[in-house]
């Protein structure tokens, strides 16, 4: 015969994960079931969005590059396409672990509500100077890429609607306009992949995002889960 029990079996299979990322996961799970996509305006936690900036302010702008096109050794600048530079973010850095952290738990939490299988996580920051965009595309083709889940957070303080920079997200069927998205401190969207045509406006401030996604594991031909 087991002790009686003071805690609930609940609350203690919950206790190293604070109530309110809980209920912020289950949030992004509920959006992503029933819609396919999540719109979370201010709702990158505190201390994992300080960590970011942290991060970003090592920085040096020498170190991002122009972005491209395409996977592989497709990959291809065009400055017709998109204009951001880019830094693909390290997660051996220190400075990254809050991060990495963080979207592990998210990886786990969405692997066990939904039953995605997702492997890895990989992300950039992205730099956009007054007057970048990144026109309509898709993140991941069918058959093509490993991408299951984009994930967009943002790290503009004091962004004014009329700066322009949103993100624009289209319906997956007949590419409606679902929604115009001020790319604010802390807001954060989350989509299939595959489904959701989206575009980034030109700007007329310096636009910082963290653009990362969440892979199944695409290991081929011996090569274990081959890079971006
Ligand atoms: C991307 C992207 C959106 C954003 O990097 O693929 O669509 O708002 N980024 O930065
Ligand atoms: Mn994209």
């Amino acid at each position: 015969m087991s002790a009686t029990r003071l805690i609930h079996p609940l609350s203690e299979f919950n206790a190293e994960i604070p109530l309110e990322e809980d209920g912020l996961f289950e949030r992004i799970a509920c959006g992503i079931e029933s819609q396919g996509y999540v719109i979370l305006p201010a709702a990158l936690p505190h201390p994992v969005a300080d960590s970011l900036v942290r991060y970003l302010s090592l920085l040096e702008e020498e170190r991002f590059h122009q972005a491209r096109i395409g996977r592989g050794l497709e990959q291809d600048r065009n400055p017709f396409i998109r204009r951001d530079k880019i830094y693909w973010m390290d997660d051996a850095h220190p400075g990254a672990s809050q991060w990495f952290d963080w979207t592990t738990r998210l990886k786990l939490y969405l692997n066990r509500r939904l039953f995605l299988g997702l492997f890895s996580f990989e992300s950039h920051f992205a730099l956009y100077h007054p007057g970048d965009f990144y026109k309509k595309h898709l993140d991941a083709f069918r058959g093509e890429s490993n991408r299951v889940l984009t994930l967009v957070t943002y790290l503009n303080m004091g962004w004014e609607p009329g700066q322009g920079g949103e993100l624009v997200v289209y319906a997956p069927d007949d590419g409606d306009e679902i929604s115009k998205v001020v790319p604010a401190f802390g807001t954060m969207v989350i989509f299939l992949s595959e489904e959701f045509p989206h575009e980034v406006l030109a700007a007329d401030r310096d636009r910082y995002s963290v653009a990362g996604w969440f892979r199944i594991n695409g290991s081929i031909n011996r090569q274990i889960d081959p890079p971006r």
